[in-house]
């Protein structure tokens, strides 16, 4: 994560002036539950070490000044609450709105590697909305959760995504050592020990893939979910949450509907008992049981829920045959991104070196690997070495 110095020279350097504040917001790898998000499921997420930094100053001058990193060529963009913006200036307009910003400088910094899926956009409406309102101590202050649902119905508005809550919730109340296993129904949470995985590593592989059809493409699994999880409600009588009805009689009512509802519904079915499942492994330390999930889960990705590719597949595939790797699988949104792992052991460079050499002979694509580790959720910093957790003060 990006610290208080570079943060602050950054800021100097666009604005002339100290920041007042900043909030370090980070990114999340999920271990399981993929595409349940949206339909009420649980899921099992952890906030890593990267993330995105947002410092700010209030101004008087009715204007919104942002500069993030990301755009190095483009400087200053000033934003004007008036004027319609699309894409990311209009992202940062609308979390502005949410917080009744109107005024302020605001320089938006990450280390997060950008596509591979680790959700810089849910980081970035964490940390925006925070730092800007860290700048008024004096207002009524929204709750955590509201921040989080804030964040996402920005997505929505702005970015066209019609993501669930899983990855803002991640942000934001991630702990070290910790995954967080998210009931998106109710819209509660709890920290989910990992100290059985001590010694494993957690790998994040960036099959090189372009995403550009993922909103659209994310957008219709979410339309086919949600529109297969309600006709199975009309079915069997109504429910507010799936998992109020025994999956066994979902299961079968699903098998019974159309392609691909069928599909879909298995999918959030067999992915909500998988989300179980490796809380038991977890619990019983059975690693061989995690890796063997993790592939389950790939495989209901791409046969069920269909947002895989040839070339991610074919990179589960290596990954799976390769010593020491217990299982992986595609993570995230899908339609490009990362390959998560799990190992048992932290991978031979070489081999990795030699496996990725081996996929971009196969598909043409270059990989990265990282291995990730777990970091705090969202914090709150105003000078160096001072920090506050930003679930602990809303
Ligand atoms: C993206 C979305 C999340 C979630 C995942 C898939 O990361 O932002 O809400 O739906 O895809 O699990």
């Amino acid at each position: 994560m990006i610290g208080w110095q570079r943060m602050s020279d950054f800021f100097v350097k666009h604005f002339g002036d100290e920041p007042e504040i900043a909030c370090c917001a980070p990114g999340r790898i999920n271990l399981i539950g993929e595409h349940i998000d949206y339909a009420g499921g649980q899921v099992l997420p952890l906030s890593i070490s990267l993330g995105v930094s947002v410092a700010v100053r209030a101004t008087r001058q009715g204007l919104l000044r942002v500069v993030s990193d990301e755009y190095p060529g483009q400087g200053i963009v000033t934003l004007d609450g008036s004027t319609a913006q699309d894409g990311p200036a209009g992202y940062v307009l609308e979390l502005a709105r949410m917080t009744e910003t109107t005024s302020a400088q605001i320089a938006i910094l990450s280390d997060l590697p950008v596509g591979q899926g680790l959700s810089s956009s849910a980081a970035i409406g964490i940390a925006v909305q925070c730092a800007l309102l860290a700048l008024k101590p004096d207002a009524v202050m929204p709750s955590a959760r509201a921040v989080c649902r804030a964040a996402q119905r920005a997505e929505h508005l702005a970015l066209g995504t019609s993501c669930g809550i899983m990855d803002q919730y991640a942000s934001m109340f991630g702990s070290p050592g910790n995954a967080i296993l998210i009931d998106t129904w109710q819209e509660t949470h709890q920290a989910v020990p990992l100290d059985s995985l001590a010694g494993c590593s957690i790998i994040l592989v960036d099959s090189g893939q372009p995403r550009e059809l993922s909103a659209s493409q994310y957008n219709q699994r979410h339309a086919e979910m949600t529109g297969a999880l309600n006709e199975a409600k009309r079915l069997c009588g109504g429910f507010n949450c799936f998992r109020e009805k025994a999956h066994d009689e979902l299961l079968t009512i699903a098998e019974a509907m159309p392609e691909p509802a069928n599909r879909r519904m298995r999918h959030l079915l067999m992915e909500q008992r998988r989300v179980g499942r490796f809380q038991d492994g977890l619990r019983e330390r059975d690693l061989k049981m995690l890796g063997r999930i993790l592939y389950a889960g790939h495989c209901s990705l791409r046969d069920d829920a269909e947002v895989s590719t040839p070339q991610i597949d074919t990179l589960v595939e290596m990954l799976c045959s390769t010593p020491d790797c217990l299982g992986a699988r595609l993570m995230g949104g899908g339609f490009g991104g990362s390959v998560l792992a799990l190992f048992e052991s932290p991978p031979d460079e070489f081999l990795m070196a030699g496996l990725l050499r081996d996929y971009a002979g196969e598909t043409t694509l270059g990989g990265r690997w990282l291995q990730v580790e777990p970091g705090p959720g969202a914090w709150l910093q105003s000078g160096r070495g001072s920090w506050r957790s930003v679930a602990e003060w809303l």
